[in-house]
This record gives structure tokens, C-alpha cells and sequence, in this order.
């Protein structure tokens, strides 16, 4: 609680009062980090599933890591990214884990799946989302592979992780 007073949680990210649910499950445990399992059902529960925006705004106001945010959305199948795939890929592609080369292994996957950020393959098999930055930037270019996140990837890691998931 006290961490709570000591500074202000972040504005939601739209006047929606979906976000007053979502602020009362926080508010209901002091803003504490260890509300962030109950926090992300309110949002999947208040809106579906949690989009990149949501899971921000979570990670902001818990102040947690936005890779942990992310390892417990994609490792939980009870929470929805949007797309549904079987296995889900985040490629980070902010500035730290851009100039290690991300570019390269989002293109590799694009380029070997024929998917795009956001898509799920045909088979339903992989869905792939990219982050601007998962709060991670030492272990750049960073990836979340089913909710395990992987540092310094190249395109042949991510490849070799993503056809661990392929029939
Ligand atoms: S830019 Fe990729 S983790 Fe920060």
C-alpha cells in the first residue's frame, strides 16, 4: 500500500469505463505486484482479451517488468493476446533489441510462416505479436516464447524455438 501512496498509477489508456473494473481489482490490493494475475482477468474478463495497450498499462500500474506481463499472458492459455494461436511469439522490436537485430528474426518468421505481427498461421499453430519494448532491454533483442522469455535471439534461435511448436 504504501508504494501505492508514494506515487500515483498511470492515466488509463481510454476514457472507457471498462478501465474503472479493471482500476478497483487494482486498487483492491494496494496497487501491489502480486495483483497482476487478478489484474490481467479483470481486463481479459472486462474486454476480452489484453492487448498491447492493456498489458502496459498493467505493467505501469503494478510496476512490474512488461516481459513478466507478458510471460504470464502468453503462458496462462486462459488469457487472450487477440490472436489465438496454439503457441504465441513476442518479438520485441523497441529501440534496444532494433539495433541488435530484431528486424532480422521478425523477418524470418514472417518470411518462413508467410504471418505477419498480429496474424496467427492457417494451422492455428502460431500467432505472432511483436512488443516496442518488454521492459527487458539487457537481454535484447528479446523474444516471449509461450510465456518463457528468451534473450539475444538470432533468426536461427527463434527458428529453432518456433519449430519445437510445429507438427
Ligand atoms: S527494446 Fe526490447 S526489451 Fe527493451
Amino acid at each position: 500500500m504504501l508504494s501505492y501512496l508514494l506515487k500515483q498509477p498511470p492515466a488509463p489508456p481510454s476514457g472507457d469505463k471498462r478501465w474503472k473494473l479493471v482500476g478497483a481489482t487494482m486498487r483492491r490490493y494496494g496497487y501491489e505486484s502480486y495483483a497482476l494475475i487478478e489484474t490481467m482477468h479483470a481486463v481479459q474478463e472486462a474486454f476480452g482479451f489484453l492487448d498491447e495497450e492493456a498489458l502496459r498499462f498493467v505493467a505501469a500500474s503494478l510496476r512490474v517488468p512488461l516481459s513478466r506481463v507478458y510471460g504470464v499472458a502468453t503462458f496462462y492459455h486462459y488469457f487472450t493476446l487477440k490472436p489465438q494461436g496454439r503457441h504465441t511469439c513476442v518479438l520485441c522490436t523497441g529501440t534496444a533489441c532494433y539495433i541488435k537485430g530484431s528486424s532480422k528474426n521478425l523477418a524470418a518468421v514472417e518470411d518462413k510462416y508467410k504471418i505477419k505481427p498480429g496474424d496467427t498461421t492457417k494451422d492455428d499453430n502460431l500467432s505472432l505479436l511483436t512488443a516496442r519494448c518488454l521492459g527487458s532491454c539487457g537481454l535484447a533483442p528479446a523474444g516471449v516464447f509461450d510465456g518463457e522469455v528468451v534473450a539475444k535471439l538470432t533468426p536461427d534461435l527463434v527458428m529453432g524455438r518456433i519449430a519445437r511448436w510445429m507438427p
